[in-house]
């Protein structure tokens, strides 16, 4: 005699998300908080990176107001990256970071606690390999917790981050990607912390390019989510337009979310990835081994092609449950 259990669906996957707010990375956060079946958000973590941390941490709680989460725990981290100055980002993402739609100031508090040591008792005290983090910006937060909790490294279920690039080679210098070269220090330390990682890099993000009847269709919700999504790329839009040409802006940090929701819509490779961190000329360049032609171990799954149809219905439906 055969019994049929009731299919038991996976429990969501615990995440904190490291964040510089930035438009890109409040669609990320929103999607996420779209996504309560597949995705905890246990906590978001704020680094200076797009803009200052007095402006990142309140960006985000602006999008949790936004969609409707008051109760999200949000933490400020550290305020500058660990050796150099820091480097903001305001001629993409205007001066607030978040410029595009008029949004309220939140009203929801900033927990006491420092994002660092949020973030090692949160792996501390969670079973090991059951929390992922998710850095949206530059590595500093991650880094420095590494440095003081050596301890967490083995607990980390999983780092799925934005930063990078090979084929694209730099944003913010020709070398270069924004969010490692911010942090160039924090990011050797993050790639050789033994964890599994999975790079989302701008060989990926710019084949997700919000084209007008995309951007339509998140506005076509009518909802203030879709609204204010709609206005933040308009303004994001802008510059890649100017810069690369290209049909729309590419949405770099929702890269992360949706592969935790829906992986198969992603193909990369697991390769070796080092950090320039001394030449001048390439500090912060992400030194990917994606022919194979060095025999340094592989530390990384670094993503190469999206199905950007499928990534903007995903998009598109979970920002319509908000
Ligand atoms: C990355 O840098 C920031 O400007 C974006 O938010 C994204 O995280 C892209 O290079
Ligand atoms: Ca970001």
């Amino acid at each position: 005699m055969t019994h049929s259990s009731p299919t038991q669906s996976a429990p969501p996957r615990k995440i904190i998300i490291d964040t510089d707010p930035g438009q890109d990375d409040a669609v990320a956060i929103l999607l996420a908080l779209a996504s309560p079946q597949e995705i905890d958000v246990l906590g978001i973590t704020a680094v200076a990176g797009n803009v200052p941390l007095a402006l990142t941490q309140k960006n985000a709680r602006i999008v949790c107001e936004l969609a409707g989460r008051h109760d999200v725990k949000v933490y400020a981290g550290c305020d500058r990256p660990l050796a150099h100055s820091l480097v903001t980002a305001e001629h993409v993402h205007g001066e607030t970071g978040l410029n595009g739609p008029k949004l309220p100031d939140p009203t929801m508090p900033l927990q006491d606690q420092h994002a660092v040591d949020y973030i090692i008792d949160t792996l501390r005290s969670e079973a090991p390999g059951t929390v992922t983090l998710c850095p949206l910006g530059p590595l500093t937060n991650i880094a420095t917790a590494l440095q003081k909790a050596p301890d967490i490294a083995p607990r980390i279920q999983d780092i799925v981050l934005m930063g990078g690039a090979y084929f694209e080679v730099g944003n913010i210098t020709p070398a270069a990607e924004f969010n490692i070269y911010v942090d160039p220090e924090a990011a050797e330390i993050v790639f050789k912390c033994g964890a599994p990682i999975t790079v989302m890099p701008l060989d990926v993000t710019h084949k997700a390019l919000v084209t007008k009847p995309r951007n339509d269709a998140f506005r076509a919700l009518g909802t203030p989510v879709g609204t204010a999504v709609a206005q933040m790329t308009d303004f994001f839009e802008r510059f890649d337009r100017e810069k690369y040409g290209s049909e729309g802006a590419p949405l770099h940090d929702p890269c992360v979310t949706a592969w935790l929701i829906q992986p198969d819509l992603f193909t990369g490779r697991h390769i070796n990835v080092e950090i320039e961190t001394a030449s001048p000329l390439t500090r912060g360049m992400t030194v990917a081994d994606w022919w194979g032609v060095t025999d340094r171990a592989p530390n990384a799954t670094f993503i190469g092609d999206v199905d950007a149809d499928g990534f903007f219905a995903l998009l598109t439906e979970r920002l319509a449950r908000l």
